[in-house]
């Protein structure tokens, strides 16, 4: 009876109280009473229950009401955690069977991909990336959490902060991109926005790092795919963000689909085990991804759901996603000696030391009547985020919109789509909510407005409405253009060998090109698409990629002028798909290309003689550069870059050096300019690459109106992993640039002396 009421009173009671009753030491005579906690809870619970909380048990994303099996197996503490339990009613009942039946009353946490918003839907991540905001990313995880925890989710498989240099991978969309630092920089803030200051707020979530690690680099953009990764690599690009969002104190990890380097992510040792625990010292959860683990018998790697379940665990994931691996072969593993239960137990307290730092111990239950979906500051906030990750790619002086504009043609698949504006990974966003484009200009412009959208959807090869299509464009002043990508087509699993415009939309530019009207393309799309067909038939280009529940107003104010574009491009543009990858921060060659030595395809005289040309690095037909570098972006106004200054010529590892310039708006409206610091190690032990963004500072000038830009370079921006497997900064040489983007800038040189 003293049993059962100490093991009630364990959950109803703060901690401090718990460990005093329970005769362990009160709080001030112990390091850490949340581990004593965690030792208490742990000895008093069977295997079966060390073995539910190891247990994620899935439903559908499109889940209506639990089994009962499943609430029996809650009552038996054989789960300890859900995903996509859908409705407030079935989160409240499984909770309350859990603390309340099963037998220690260890509260479950249940878990969603709340990725870009739950109702209120912001820009896909790599939009947002596109903002070089961390601020609003920040503040949109916020929101997200908010949304989400008020319906029970308190745990968020996001935010995704794998490098991708690969536009065909789908899964590109939920990347911040293609460069380490930028993503770092996002992830770190959607960390912070998620958990908030304290994750144990009823409205934070845990967030999760994912997919750890090397997903992206999936060969050929095909989702799933083999990863191979120097190891240099690894440390130097890849482990990047996932280092960051550690630091910044991220709740739980995801391992990867893929095999690293022949070692399927989820049974691998090196980067769960040693560089996660102990480089890194993560106490949080590791969790698979969706049937990971049983999954590494299809990739050839474990022969059977057992040996998955071995190599799984002796990595150091510690929580199973829907697959049953560790249900059914743990306890055997356990009594035939080849895992222990100081093993097991150490994933145990990694779930319960997250689920007690999220409070759910003594709040495992959320108040049902909050009313914050979809609140008119959230929708602000969504706005705002569109707005500054819309990327202005190119501007012949027809945008922003003339005020007196009388006539506007509204067409393509786009325009008017509110599902579609809403991008991938949106199982919580309703439709109902988005405004599209057309709506909002037709708010603003009123009868100024015809509409035809030309193409039903986006791959749409049926030409039947190009005619009133083509109508509505003769009879208007400009041509707004609508195309893209349907949400359907980004994502995971949906990777695209082609990423041009799919279906007939360049076919319907071109009949548009022939009106003679200025044509303005505003694409929505989960990836960078490729233009090269039709970027010389249209006059300006809005690169606006899935922008989410408010689309159509952050649209409207771009290109009336309401507001200035002030989103860069996280990716290097190709120019087509033969060029991919291509990203900036690649090695040299020994022989690097230039103008100089490029003969294009179409200019190689007859019978050239084998090494009368080239001999450098590039392709005939495209060249070497990509279509728009990395940061590139327009605005309605234009800034100059002066007086670049080095703190020093030459500096000791101790010291700080100041990169500084004056960046200056020289045109008529106001305008956002993103600064971007890069450096270059000039000769390294291991060659290092030709650029790489350290820094940026989002600056908003008046026409006129002029800043000084401060740029602080510490050692620790100089170390690179070397050969021998340590961070170093080796002395030698340094270029830097502070510049627009990744081809341009003011560029300057010190020298690190290490002695
Ligand atoms: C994805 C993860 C996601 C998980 C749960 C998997 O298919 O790769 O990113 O978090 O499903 O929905």
């Amino acid at each position: 009876m003293k049993k059962q009421l100490v093991s009630k009173l364990l959950f109803i009671l703060p901690v401090s109280i718990m460990l005093t009753m329970v005769g362990w030491q009160t709080p001030s005579e112990t390091n850490d009473p949340d581990e004593e906690y965690i030792s208490v809870l742990l000895s008093k619970m069977t295997l079966q229950e060390k073995l539910g909380q190891l247990n994620q048990r899935g439903t559908s994303s499109r889940e209506n009401g639990i089994s009962e099996e499943l609430k029996q197996m809650v009552r038996d503490g054989r789960v300890g955690s859900f995903l996509n339990v859908q409705s407030k009613e079935s989160i409240l009942e499984l909770q309350r069977i859990a603390v309340e039946e099963s037998p220690n009353g260890i509260p479950l946490i249940f878990a969603r991909d709340v990725i870009h918003g739950f109702k209120t839907i912001f820009p896909i991540p790599l939009g947002q990336a596109a903002s070089w905001n961390p601020d609003l990313v920040e503040q949109g995880a916020r929101v997200s959490a908010i949304e989400a925890s008020s319906t029970g989710i308190r745990w968020t498989f996001a935010p995704m902060i794998d490098i991708a240099r690969d536009p065909r991978w789908g899964r590109i969309a939920e990347s911040s991109g293609e460069d380490p630092y930028l993503t770092s920089m996002m992830g770190a803030a959607a960390v912070r926005g998620f958990q908030s200051d304290d994750l144990s707020n009823p409205n934070s979530m845990a967030a999760c790092a994912k997919h750890f690690i090397g997903y992206g680099a999936a060969e050929g953009g095909r989702d799933y795919n083999t990863a191979v990764i120097s190891e240099p690599l690894l440390h130097n690009v890849y482990l990047k963000p996932f280092k960051a969002a550690a630091d910044a104190g991220v709740a739980s990890f995801m391992s990867s689909f893929n095999e690293v380097n022949g070692v399927p992510a989820s049974g691998n040792e090196y980067v769960l085990r040693q560089i996660l625990r102990d480089d890194w010292k993560f106490d949080g959860i590791v969790v698979s991804d969706w049937n990971s683990v049983t999954e590494m018998i299809a990739h050839g790697y474990s022969a059977n759901e057992k040996e998955a379940a071995y190599s799984a665990a002796r990595a150091g994931l510690d929580m199973e996603m829907t697959s049953h691996a560790y249900e059914n072969n743990m306890k055997q593993l356990i009594n035939e000696g080849r895992l222990s239960m100081e093993q097991l137990d150490e994933k145990v307290k990694n779930i319960l030391r997250i689920k007690l730092r999220m409070g759910l111990f003594e709040s495992p239950y959320f108040d049902p009547n909050q009313d914050v979906l979809y609140a008119e500051e959230h929708l602000e906030a969504a706005k705002e985020m569109a707005i500054q990750s819309m990327v202005l790619l190119k501007n012949e002086s027809v945008l922003p919109l003339s005020s007196e504009t009388k006539n506007i043609a509204v067409i393509g698949p786009l325009a008017n789509a509110p599902r579609e504006q809403l991008g991938t990974w949106i199982f919580d966003g309703d439709e109902k909510h988005s405004v599209t484009p057309l709506t909002s200009l037709k708010g603003k412009y009123g009868e100024a407005v015809k509409y035809a959208s030309g193409l039903a959807y986006s791959r749409d090869q049926s030409t039947s409405g190009f005619k009133s299509a083509i109508k509505v464009a003769k009879s208007s002043e400009v041509i707004l253009f609508f195309g893209g990508e349907e949400a359907i087509l980004s994502g995971e699993a949906h990777s695209r060998a082609d990423i041009s415009l799919p279906g007939r939309q360049e076919d319907l530019i071109h009949e548009l090109a022939r009106t003679g009207k200025p044509i303005v393309l505003v694409v929505m799309a989960g990836r960078p698409i490729t233009l090269g067909n039709i970027i010389e038939e249209v006059d300006a280009v809005l690169f606006a990629w899935h922008p989410g529940t408010m689309a159509g107003p952050a649209v409207t104010d771009l290109l009336s002028g309401e507001a200035s574009p002030s989103g860069r491009l996280p990716v290097s543009w190709p120019k087509s798909v033969g060029q991919i990858p291509i990203y900036y921060n690649h090695k040299s060659t020994g022989r690097p290309a230039n103008e100089e030595s490029f003969v294009h395809i179409d200019d190689i005289p007859l019978h050239a003689w084998q090494s009368s040309l080239g001999n450098t690095s590039h392709y005939l037909d495209e060249g070497f550069e990509p279509m728009y570098p990395f940061g590139y972006g327009l605005t309605y106004s234009q800034f100059e870059y002066s007086d670049l200054t080095i703190s020093d010529d030459r500096i000791k590892p101790a010291d700080t050096l100041v990169v500084s310039a004056t960046v200056r708006n020289t045109g008529d409206v106001k305008a956002a300019e993103i600064v971007q610091l890069y450096l270059q190690d000039r000769f390294g032990s291991l060659t290092r690459p030709v650029k790489e963004l350290k820094r940026f500072e989002r600056l908003i000038l008046n026409p006129g109106q002029q800043a000084r830009v401060d740029f602080r370079i510490t050692q620790k921006d100089l170390i690179f992993y070397n050969a021998s497997g340590d961070w170093v900064a080796e002395s030698g040489v340094f270029k830097v640039w502070i510049a627009e983007n990744a081809k341009s800038g003011l560029e300057g040189e010190f020298e690190l002396l290490n002695e």
